[in-house]
């Protein structure tokens, strides 16, 4: 009897452990003293993310003499103005990034070039667009870093870290009505019971991120007060969503004694501001519209198109690739190409 008492007890020891780490954890103050604003890392889950972490060698330059791409191919619509070698380092880099196993072939119907059939290679000429739109005109966020397909792709057809609408959940019991997307421990909302879905209101509809009110919560559908209770669960979702994608604690951006309060804010929140808009802006503007070039199977369970989220990029790191400037060995990604 006692035998199984003690094993009992350790067992139970085990299972309530079993969500803690082990020590050493390191922590680094990143606020004034005394406001606790401090990170907090284990060193372990820091050498796993570093091996994930790390930019491909760029290939060398390629001369810009010679005769253009849009003189020599017959259907380059957006990269034109580069030298044929320079086009050519291009297609290499970004079969390298997106396609690595089925190479040319994935967006190519290797008999004809200029052929636009298959979907991939109208997605791909879309996303070169959107990768050049984020180096040009989000700087207040990716700043000289910038990105490449490989900061969203690291070699995948599609990024590992994306996000479409879940289904609709109901209670068993029905009389509870609908489930709202909570209590269901989804990695989206950090294992918590909070809402899965923080995306469609605030990286793809721009509701306000807010959870204080200074006015009665009145009002109904788009006029609603957001600052419910329900709608704070949202906010406090995406914000669990943004500290995981980082690999940070909330103390990164917030002093926490007053999460709304800019002033006492560090100025990582300012840049985190601007990529909740530039995520936003990827979704509508560039991914959303694509929606119909997909095959279904490539579609979530409400049809919709696999969107971005600040894990897309960043997959844990506070900067995606710890920072690593590739995108600056790709001028071509620069800015946005002049339309012909
Ligand atoms: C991820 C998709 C993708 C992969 C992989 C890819 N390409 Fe392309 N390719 C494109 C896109 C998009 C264009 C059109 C670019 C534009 O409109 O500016 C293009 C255009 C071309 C053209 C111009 C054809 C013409 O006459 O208009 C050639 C040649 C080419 N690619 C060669 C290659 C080679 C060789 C490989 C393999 C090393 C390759 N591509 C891999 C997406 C891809
Ligand atoms: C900000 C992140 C991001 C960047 C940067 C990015 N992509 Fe994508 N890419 C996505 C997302 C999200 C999808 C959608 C996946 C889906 O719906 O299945 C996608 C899908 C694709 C697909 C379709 C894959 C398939 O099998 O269905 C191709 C091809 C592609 N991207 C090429 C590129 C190329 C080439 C670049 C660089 C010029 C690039 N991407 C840059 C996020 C990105
Ligand atoms: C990477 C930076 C960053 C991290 C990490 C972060 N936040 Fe935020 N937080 C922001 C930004 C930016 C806003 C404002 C968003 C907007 O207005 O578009 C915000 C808004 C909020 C608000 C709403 C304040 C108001 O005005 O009503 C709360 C509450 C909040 N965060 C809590 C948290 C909590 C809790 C955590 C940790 C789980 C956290 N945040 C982690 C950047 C961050
Ligand atoms: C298109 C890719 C991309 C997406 C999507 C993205 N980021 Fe970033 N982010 C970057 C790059 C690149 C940098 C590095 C900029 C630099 O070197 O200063 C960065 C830097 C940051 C920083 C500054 C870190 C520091 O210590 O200076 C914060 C905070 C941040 N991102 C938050 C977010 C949040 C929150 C989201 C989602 C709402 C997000 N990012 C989505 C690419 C992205």
């Amino acid at each position: 009897m006692k035998i199984m008492l003690k094993t009992a007890l350790c067992l139970m020891a085990v299972v309530m452990l079993a969500g803690c780490e082990r020590p050493p954890i390191e922590t680094v103050q990143t606020g004034f003293r005394g406001t606790g604003m401090e990170q907090i890392y284990n060193p372990r889950t820091l050498a796993k993310q570093a091996s994930l972490n790390t930019a491909p060698a760029a290939a060398e330059a390629a001369s810009e003499d010679g005769p253009k791409a849009k003189d020599v191919y017959k259907n380059v619509q957006v990269l034109g103005d580069l030298s044929v070698g320079q086009f050519n380092r291009h297609m290499a880099a970004i079969t390298q990034w997106v396609a690595p196993e089925a190479g040319c072939a994935y967006c190519h119907n290797v008999q004809n070039f200029a052929d636009d059939d298959k979907y991939t290679k109208v997605v791909a000429r879309r996303m070169i667009e959107m990768t050049q739109k984020v180096n040009q005109d989000y700087k207040a966020h990716v700043a000289e870093t910038g990105v490449t397909c490989y900061t969203c792709h690291r070699g995948n057809n599609i990024p590992t870290q994306v996000w479409t609408a879940p289904k609709d959940r109901l209670y068993a019991n029905s009389l509870l009505g609908d489930l709202a997307g909570q209590n269901m421990a989804t990695k989206a909302a950090g294992l918590t019971s909070l809402p899965s879905d923080p995306f469609s209101p605030y990286l793809m509809n721009a509701q306000p991120i807010r959870v204080n009110s200074n006015t009665a919560m009145t009002g109904v559908g788009a006029n609603a007060n957001r600052a419910s209770t329900k709608q704070a669960e949202h906010t406090y979702s995406l914000m669990v969503h943004m500290s995981e994608s980082l690999g940070v604690n909330c103390t990164y951006c917030h002093n926490t004694r007053n999460f709304a309060s800019w002033e006492e804010s560090r100025p990582e929140r300012v840049t985190a501001w601007h990529g909740i808009r530039m995520a936003r802006d990827l979704n509508n503007e560039y991914i959303i519209p694509l929606t119909d070039q997909f095959p279904a199977n490539r579609l979530g369970p409400k049809g919709d198109v696999a969107k971005v989220n600040c894990s897309t990029c960043h997959q844990g790191a506070y900067k995606p690739l710890y920072g690593a400037k590739m995108a600056k060995d790709f001028p071509e990604l620069q800015t946005l190409a002049a339309k012909p």
